[in-house]
């Protein structure tokens, strides 16, 4: 990836599609020298994928119908036809297996609402209030087999503070996410990151 060509970037989502909105702004308006050349859901009713129609991009969606192996054979084809140098999981809510994700190692990103490695997994917000935590944020990581493990690119924190509710806390980590996921693969785009395997 190199800083004269734009990164053609596919964007998987399952829901309302926020990240992947922020993601396409920031190459609509340069910040991010990159271009989206499809967002993909796992499910036909992702408000998302309206709000990625109304930005006149590419939309497919690909209905999960239990079998993950025939789902992510599916996948595949779809992201080959569009040839993308990288994938950014934005609120997809899919477990990816290790054979898929390991075609797609270093190329492939997710935002997680923590500081990880704290808080893999779910319910982030609500573990962070239950235990108390003055310091939460959002983190930025290449996709690697170990769910929300792998190498950390970008991570920015917010305060907790004492009136904070799951919600006030969660919309206060989604700005953080909006503006780090852009910034996280404009490094990817000028090839300032790299993921080695363990020597
Ligand atoms: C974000 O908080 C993301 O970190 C988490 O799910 C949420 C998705 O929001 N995994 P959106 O679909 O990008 O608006």
């Amino acid at each position: 990836m190199s800083a004269a060509t734009p990164l053609r970037l596919a964007i998987l989502i399952s829901g309302r599609g926020s990240n992947m909105e922020a993601l396409a702004s920031a190459c609509a308006s340069g910040v991010l020298a990159a271009r989206v050349a499809v967002v993909i859901a796992d499910r036909g009713g992702a408000a998302g994928l309206d709000a990625a129609r109304a930005r006149g991009l590419e939309t497919a969606a690909l209905v999960h119908a239990g079998d993950r192996g025939a789902f992510e054979r599916a996948l595949e084809a779809l992201l080959e036809r569009y040839r993308p140098d990288a994938v950014a999981l934005a609120g997809f809510m899919r477990v990816l297996s290790a054979d898929f994700v390991a075609r797609y190692l270093g190329r492939m990103f997710n935002i997680h609402p923590s500081l990880l490695p704290k808080y893999r997994g779910l319910d982030t917000h609500r573990r962070v209030l239950e235990a108390g935590d003055a310091i939460h944020g959002a983190s930025v990581h290449f996709v690697t087999p170990e769910l929300d493990a792998g190498p950390v690119v970008l991570q920015s924190q917010v305060a907790v503070l004492p009136a904070d509710t799951e919600a006030t806390l969660a919309a206060r980590v989604l700005e953080v996410e909006h503006r780090i996921y852009p910034q996280a693969l404009r490094l990817v785009a000028e090839g300032r990151t790299t993921v080695a395997a363990p020597k």
